[in-house]
């Protein structure tokens, strides 16, 4: 393979990044995945300069071949959920860690030339001081929140034991176009948007004063490709938060987007999430540092544009 490959490229993350390769410069993207939450019309405007491989992460035979020379690999494939970790955490546990050593394996026995990896801020915990910073120990409260602090160690193992570049990217939580609501784990702002656009209340877990540091997908994808080209002297084996910075309850999020929407309706309240972080919001000084990292969108300005994207993709 001479071109970047895309782990869930088919996904939300993933086939936004596989756009940002595109724009960026790169002539052909790969990608890798078992379409379980991907979906092939999140690639449909760049289909024809894409290879879909449609195998699982779990699978090393079927994977180890595709990595083979591979420039960079973009390890984004997962089951990317925390309460899902918690009621089935056996294919939780067997896709992001048994399927992302698997991918670090392929990537070090077929000479690939970087792995960037989508860590994830949930390795943190409850933390007593915000904003959170990755010389923190982590603190991992479900299966999902070790499932990928674990990626990490690998990663850096697989840096230091076996010479395979790799930097971890821990992702706050990422929102924008594309991010499916269809499911109760999905995401709370694609769960928000598409309440809010059908005029109906959403049931908030707890009270509401839970806060994230959310981050524009574009956002992340930027960041997820300067990764792949900083100096590897500088970052290999290394974590960085890959945040905007900013941090918003869920109330105050609801009430800006009842505010952009013109609507005012009430959130309903149900009991707190089993395994919820209570408050997460990133230092990226590090990143902005050694990757360069320049979130460019602010949270309104996101919003707007994610809100756009589901209402046009209602009509
Ligand atoms: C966590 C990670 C995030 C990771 C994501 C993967 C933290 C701080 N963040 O996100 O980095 O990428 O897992 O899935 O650990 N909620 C509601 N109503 C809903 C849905 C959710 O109130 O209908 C609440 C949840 O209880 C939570 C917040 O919204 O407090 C965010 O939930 P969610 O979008 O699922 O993401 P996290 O679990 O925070």
């Amino acid at each position: 393979m001479t071109c970047p490959i895309v782990t869930g490229g088919a996904g939300f993350i993933g086939s936004a990044l596989v756009r940002s390769l595109l724009a960026g410069g790169a002539e052909r993207v790969a990608v890798i995945d078992n379409f379980q939450s991907g979906r092939e019309e999140n690639l449909a405007e760049v289909r024809s300069r894409v290879d879909v491989h449609r195998a699982d992460i779990r699978d090393y035979a079927a994977i180890a071949p595709l990595l083979q020379g591979a420039p960079l690999v973009f390890h984004l494939a997962a089951i990317p959920s925390v309460p899902r970790s918690i009621t089935e955490p056996v294919p939780s546990h067997e896709s992001n860690i048994d399927g992302t050593f698997n991918v670090f394996r392929a990537a070090a026995e077929g000479g690939a030339g970087r792995v960037v990896y989508a860590a994830s801020s949930s390795a943190y915990g409850d933390t007593e001081v915000l904003p959170k910073i990755e010389s923190m120990a982590p603190n991992p409260k479900s299966p999902y929140a070790l499932q990928k602090l674990v990626g990490e160690y690998y990663g850096s193992v697989f840096a230091s034991c076996f010479g395979l570049e790799t930097v971890s990217l821990r992702f706050f939580n990422v929102y924008g176009p594309r991010q499916d609501p269809s499911s109760p784990y999905s995401g709370v702002l694609s769960i928000f948007m598409t309440r809010l656009l059908e005029r109906r209340a959403p049931v908030i877990f707890g009270d509401g004063g839970q806060s994230r540091d959310f981050t524009y997908v574009e956002d992340v994808a930027e960041l997820c490709i300067k990764a792949a080209h900083a100096p590897a002297a500088l970052v290999s084996g290394k974590v960085y938060n890959a945040g905007n910075g900013g941090r918003f309850t869920l109330n105050e999020t609801w009430q800006t987007l009842c505010r952009i929407e013109g609507v005012d309706i009430q959130p309903e309240y149900g009991p707190e999430r089993a395994g919820d972080v209570r408050h997460s919001q990133a230092d990226i000084t590090a990143a902005v540092r050694d990757l360069g990292h320049a979130p460019r969108f602010s949270f309104e300005e996101g919003l707007r544009r994610t809100l756009a994207w589901y209402r046009a993709s209602q009509a």
